[in-house]
């Protein structure tokens, strides 16, 4: 296995947040709880590893470099719905268990907000909020592509999840980075913050002059756990944040809660979402 690719697939990382965080519902019934709480599971050594590697490089400079890399723009451009074909590259055939392809998760959540009568802009958000990892094939590793996000350049808090890895990152380390506020003024609003590189921030970038504020807000801080979950990072939100981190709390549960072992008929489908798609996004999109 590749040093840098610690999980079997990205799902496992997904696998691991409903651990973290399970289902209200399915715990009201008594249905999967042990099966959440289930802690000898192999996979957790994977995701602990995979979180050694993330907490460690995830550096400050880091980011600016990705953020320069990816953010032009310049590596591809294509339909959407080619690069939902493109992102269906992801499947591991090799885990027996993936029998839902990276479309069937994006398809299942667009589909759940829209049985819950959503506005459409919302619903098409499901649909492109993992389009960001795309990354994974232009050869990044799965470190900075999926993960939990957290702010880089201020001190990282303990309400991340496995905090005891920043201790390898050489940023905690660094006093211009690992004060409270760090290079950043007490509650400045997180458009003047950067994020932990991943497919959240990749994505948002992406669309961002196509959807709504809240569409883009859900976008750029769905894995923004600590935040939206945890609450630890009031200091450097403003008023605007916290408004449209309502929409990021209602968009959470249908990422999270939507998987479902019966594929969506997509060709009864089809006609809406390509409706949809051509509504809010030009022919082609730029990666
Ligand atoms: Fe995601
Ligand atoms: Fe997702």
């Amino acid at each position: 296995m590749n040093d840098a690719q610690p999980l079997k697939s990205l799902e496992e990382w997904e696998d691991d947040l409903l651990r973290r965080y399970p289902d209200p519902e399915s715990i009201a019934i008594g249905k999967s709880e042990e099966e959440f709480r289930n802690y000898d599971n192999p996979a957790r050594d994977t995701v602990r590893e995979f979180y050694r590697l993330n907490h460690t490089y995830q550096t400050y400079e880091f980011v600016l470099q990705k953020e320069a890399q990816y953010l032009t723009f310049d590596k591809k451009e294509m339909p959407v719905w080619d690069a939902f074909e493109f992102l269906n590259q992801l499947v591991d055939d090799s885990d027996p268990d993936t029998d839902l392809d990276q479309f069937q998760h994006l398809l299942q959540t667009s589909e759940a907000i829209r049985a819950d009568g959503h506005p459409d802009w919302m619903v098409l958000t499901g649909l492109l909020h993992d389009m960001g990892k795309v990354l994974c094939l232009f050869g990044e590793p799965q470190w900075a592509v999926v993960g939990d996000t957290f702010p880089v350049g201020c001190a990282h808090s303990d309400r991340i999840v496995y905090p005891e890895f920043f201790a390898y990152n050489p940023d905690s380390k660094d006093e211009r980075y690992n004060t409270k506020y760090g290079v950043y003024e007490p509650n400045c609003g997180l458009r003047n913050v950067h994020m932990s590189w991943g497919h959240d921030e990749y994505v948002y970038h992406m669309v961002k002059d196509y959807l709504p504020e809240p569409a883009l807000y859900m976008l750029r801080y769905h894995s923004f756990y600590a935040q939206h979950r945890e609450h630890a990072y009031d200091h450097l939100m403003d008023d605007h944040d916290r408004e449209m981190f309502k929409w990021v709390k209602l968009f959470n549960p249908y990422d999270l809660y939507s998987k479902n072992p019966n594929p969506p008929d997509w060709p009864k489908l089809r006609p809406y979402y390509e409706d949809l798609v051509a509504k809010y996004l030009p022919a082609t999109l730029k990666f």
